[in-house]
């Protein structure tokens, strides 16, 4: 894509809201985990707002009281980087934090110091997840209520009330979401659970599933109904994998297999990283009743505007997601190549602008692989987006307050190449 074009995509705004107000977020801390597979650890650093950088001195470490993992890759050999093949192994809530434990089919619960957000506390012990290799964990504060995406042998969604006792389960077995792994741990990233979410609202939850190219099998979008109590229905609406027609380029057969990480737009609007259609995808959910069963259908042409779309980006393996409520845009981190591409959900999802990490921090890779600032989870948070590098060990800190994508900082923090998950207190 040639500069002239990029400059002038930058000079449109991603959404109306933007225009209203930059939301004056102020971050406190942002938390990874180490995925370690000997003993897991939640990450906190601490956020100086005097210097609106990361403090990498105000760093802890805490134990999950569980284990790390690594699934397999296609050589049966554990993968170094994005063992869990997932997004949101970490989420944050108000003062709680959910982090899950691939290793120990556990979800662990932690409530966050008021005083020091790198304090956190081990509230009552792991919960067992009741099925294998949980990957992805989300929160909804509305219903109090937390949900785990189990990605091994025993798949599937579990539910869990939290209270300040700790987790209680609410569901007597996972909802099976049928990724057909044999063994423990998986083998992937095809045939893999990617991420599980609430929308805002806390009416939807939703699930992405990789396909198996190989095996002729589309990846799904899974979305289950929440009840006004906060109960996640025992079935599940698949949407996406209802693919009829190719994106410009794309061989046909390549098409919606790996839906990875995704970020809800809106309480009805997901942009979604699919590394097999190699772009994001801008997934609209009906609200007319029904409201599940009525899932456009996805299309290519791009003339219809804001409907299910597809925008190729020059990316390498997009595959994590995340929404900006201040800039109204979704960015698309990818793993291969060490970019963040915005794109505008709102704008039949569009490609605004393109950060690249090497060229904007002035690193030079030599020798390096170029994937060292690889990046995977990465969240928002005001007019700051947070990224984690788990090859050089850092957390990339982007400034997208100016209508584009500005370095803010390169924090080497020291993180295992193991490390997944990224969340923000504010
Ligand atoms: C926070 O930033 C201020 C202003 O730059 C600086 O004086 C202070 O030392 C920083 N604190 C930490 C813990 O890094
Ligand atoms: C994908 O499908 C092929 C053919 O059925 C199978 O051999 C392979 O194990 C599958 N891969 C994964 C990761 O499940
Ligand atoms: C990012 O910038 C570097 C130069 O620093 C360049 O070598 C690389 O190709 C760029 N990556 C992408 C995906 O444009």
């Amino acid at each position: 894509m040639g500069l002239a074009l990029l400059a002038a995509l930058a000079a449109t705004v991603c959404d109306a809201r933007r225009e209203l107000s930059m939301m004056k977020v102020m971050p406190r801390a942002v938390y990874t985990q180490t995925n370690d597979p000997a003993g897991n650890h939640v990450v906190a650093i601490m956020f100086n707002a005097s210097s609106g950088m990361l403090a990498g001195s105000m760093t802890t470490r805490t134990p999950t009281g569980g284990m790390g993992a690594a699934g397999l890759g296609g050589n049966g050999q554990p993968v170094t980087a994005d063992g869990l093949f997932s997004q949101g192994a970490v989420a944050v809530s108000g003062s709680w934090l959910f982090a899950v434990n691939g290793g120990s089919n556990t979800l662990s619960l932690f409530r966050i110091s008021d005083t020091d957000p790198t304090s956190l506390m081990l509230v009552g012990t792991p919960a067992d997840t009741l099925g294998d290799f949980p990957v992805s964990v989300t929160y909804s504060a509305k219903c109090k209520t937390a949900c785990v995406l189990n990605g091994g042998k025993r798949d599937g969604v579990t539910c869990f009330g939290v209270s300040a006792t700790g987790l209680k389960p609410l569901d007597a077995s996972p909802r099976p979401v049928g990724l057909g792994q044999a063994a423990n741990p998986p083998t992937g990233p095809p045939s893999t659970a990617s991420q599980i979410a609430f929308n805002p609202k806390g009416d939807i939850l939703a699930v992405t599933i990789k396909g198996n190219l190989t095996a002729n099998r589309l990846g799904y979008i899974g979305l289950y109904r929440v009840s006004k109590t906060g109960m996640v229905s025992r079935t599940q609406t698949r949407a996406y994998s209802i693919f009829t027609s190719q994106p410009a380029g794309a061989g046909a057969s390549m098409i919606g297999f790996l839906p990875f990480g995704f970020a809800w737009v809106d309480d009805r609007t997901l942009s979604i990283s699919d590394p097999s259609v190699g772009g994001a995808v801008t997934l609209c959910i009906s609200s007319r009743d029904p409201m599940i069963a009525s899932i456009p259908v996805y299309k290519t042409d791009m003339a219809g505007g804001y409907a299910p779309a597809v925008f190729m980006l020059p990316e390498a393996a997009p595959c994590w997601a995340a929404y900006s409520d201040a800039t109204g845009c979704a960015y698309i981190a990818d793993a291969g190549a060490g970019v963040l591409a915005e794109i505008m959900p709102k704008s039949g999802g569009k490609l605004r602008s393109v950060f690249n990490v090497t060229s904007a921090f002035g690193i030079t890779l030599g020798s390096t692989p170029a994937n060292t600032y690889g990046l995977l989870d990465t969240a928002a948070a005001g007019e700051l987006l947070f990224s984690l590098s788990p090859r050089s060990g850092s957390v990339v800190v982007v400034d997208v307050s100016s209508g584009s994508m500005m370095p803010r900082q390169l924090l080497a923090a020291g993180l295992p190449v193991s490390s997944m998950g990224l969340a923000v207190a504010c």
